[in-house]
């Protein structure tokens, strides 16, 4: 195991069976559960969405917000919380041992950012390592920690000169951020850093911005319109969603204001053949219907379980679409041969802009990533673009920060494509001004803001008749 270079790999993953706990029902503390989900991010196991998916249904109800605070937590403070424990620990644990590592990064974070009583954050670590059958490991466990206790200042201090330490950011992308983003920099690490502001779309299919703000004024949330996306509003204090009027009714959903913008700058029109490319979740495909419940809507997404949450969605907000589950870039696999007039493509990405939302990417994210995902993204993006009707548009889309991902990749296209041109953001919604973002090369980069919307990209392409 290497936790230096965050590079631990494995097959295995901790599963329910895996963690012994003495405690016999089917419930387990939020700590314990937070130990899984934790160790299996380490270990490469999936991101900590789909492992929070995956095991918060072993928690009481009222305990998923603890073991969320945990997990969020400590992939947030990762960077910090690596280096501490590797200054503390004077061997890295085995990779069989990764479960006591998380034990560790968790112990520390108790201590370090919660109001968890300094006793109870070590003895519930020690505890955790006899849950885990390693009783081995409690004196170290106890040591390592109560050293924490004493020297803390003197550690962090230390650690301070570390970039990653300093940023809270691994090292590798503090280089690139400060790289491409000299004058962001400061921004983006701050933004970065900090919990997501609650952002929803009304549909404005069904409801006004204004009507939908006083009804939430009625039941004491207080929010304010996003200045850029005529439909979003952010919420002074995030609120469960059961809490928004009408949201199982599909008046209302939870949507970042940067990606509100696909559907206002795509503005799909009745009788408009559109293509979702890259579709799951499909918070853009509900858009994009509720901009006009009259296009003919095709989406295509890679990963049937993802597929199943686009289901869900349309569902909820009333709307249908072909739904087919095929690699984008497979035309065989999934095109009739019809064009489309307009297609959103919002390929995978680096999600270097949604770091706040995706803090795992701190621990998961390797640069041979960028890469590897501009290869998928040129192949989606070539073959896509076949599909595009003569004089149709296509909304290249991505939350990266990265313009390996962006402006480069759009360069690339455009010299290789002789039938594609860059045309102005706003072509398809002239009456909309582009005041959000900054424009690059190609297309605009928007930096994620502390109180606004995430890190996003956005190029407009037309296919020459
Ligand atoms: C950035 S997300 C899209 C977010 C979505 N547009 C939304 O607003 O909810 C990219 C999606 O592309 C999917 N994907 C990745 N490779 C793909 C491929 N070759 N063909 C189709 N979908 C792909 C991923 O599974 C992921 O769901």
């Amino acid at each position: 195991m290497n936790q230096h270079d965050n590079t631990f790999s494995s097959n295995t993953s901790l599963s329910d069976t895996s963690f012994q706990s003495d405690m016999s029902t089917s419930q387990q503390s939020a700590r314990q559960v937070a130990v899984k989900v934790i160790s299996n991010i380490l270990l490469q196991q999936g991101s900590l969405s789909t492992q929070l998916a995956r095991h918060q249904t072993e928690v009481a109800s009222d305990h998923i917000p603890m073991l969320k605070e945990l997990c969020f937590g400590v992939c947030r403070q990762y960077p910090r919380l690596n280096s501490i424990a590797l200054h503390l620990l004077a061997h890295p644990f085995e990779e069989k041992d990764t479960d006591l590592y998380a034990v560790l990064l968790l112990g520390l974070y108790q201590l370090t950012y919660m109001n968890t009583p300094d006793h109870a954050a070590v003895n519930e670590t020690v505890e955790a390592c006899r849950l885990l059958k390693k009783d081995w490991a409690t004196k170290l466990m106890n040591a390592v920690l109560r050293r924490y206790q004493r020297e803390a200042d003197e550690i962090v201090a230390l650690l301070e000169a570390q970039p990653s330490v300093e940023f809270n950011m691994p090292k590798w992308l503090v280089k690139r951020f400060n790289k491409h983003w000299p004058e962001h920099f400061e921004q983006i690490i701050e933004a970065s850093n900090t919990h997501p502001p609650m952002c929803i779309r009304v549909n404005e299919a069904r409801v006004s911005r204004e009507t939908y703000q006083a009804q939430l004024v009625e039941l004491g949330i207080n929010s304010e319109e996003g200045p850029f996306s005529g439909s979003a509003l952010y919420l002074r204090n995030a609120v469960r969603v059961g809490e928004l009027p009408d949201f199982e009714e599909g008046f209302v959903s939870v949507q970042d204001e940067a990606a509100q913008l696909s559907a206002q700058l795509l503005s799909p029109k009745a009788g408009e053949k559109v293509l979702d490319a890259c579709a799951a979740p499909g918070g853009k495909t509900g858009h994009l219907l509720e901009k006009s419940n009259h296009i003919e809507l095709t989406a295509v997404e890679l990963e049937p379980w993802r597929m199943e949450k686009i289901e869900s969605n349309l569902h909820r907000l009333g709307y249908s679409a072909q739904l087919i589950c095929a690699d984008a870039s497979d035309l065989d696999a999934w095109w009739n041969g019809e064009h489309f007039d307009k297609i959103l493509l919002d390929v995978p990405c680096t999600a270097t802009g949604v770091i706040r939302r995706n803090p795992d990417i701190k621990i998961n994210r390797k640069p041979a990533d960028i890469d590897d995902l501009v290869i998928i993204q040129r192949a989606i993006l070539n073959k896509v673009w076949t599909t595009l009707k003569p004089g149709g548009f296509m909304l290249y889309a991505t939350c990266s920060l990265m313009p390996e991902e962006n402006e480069q990749q759009i360069q690339h296209f455009l010299a290789h494509q002789e039938d594609a041109q860059e045309v102005a953001l706003n072509s398809l919604a002239p009456d909309k001004q582009i005041e959000w973002g900054i424009p690059v090369s190609h297309g605009r980069q928007l930096f994620p803001n502390l109180e606004g919307h995430d890190g996003f990209y956005y190029c407009l392409l037309q296919k020459l008749a």
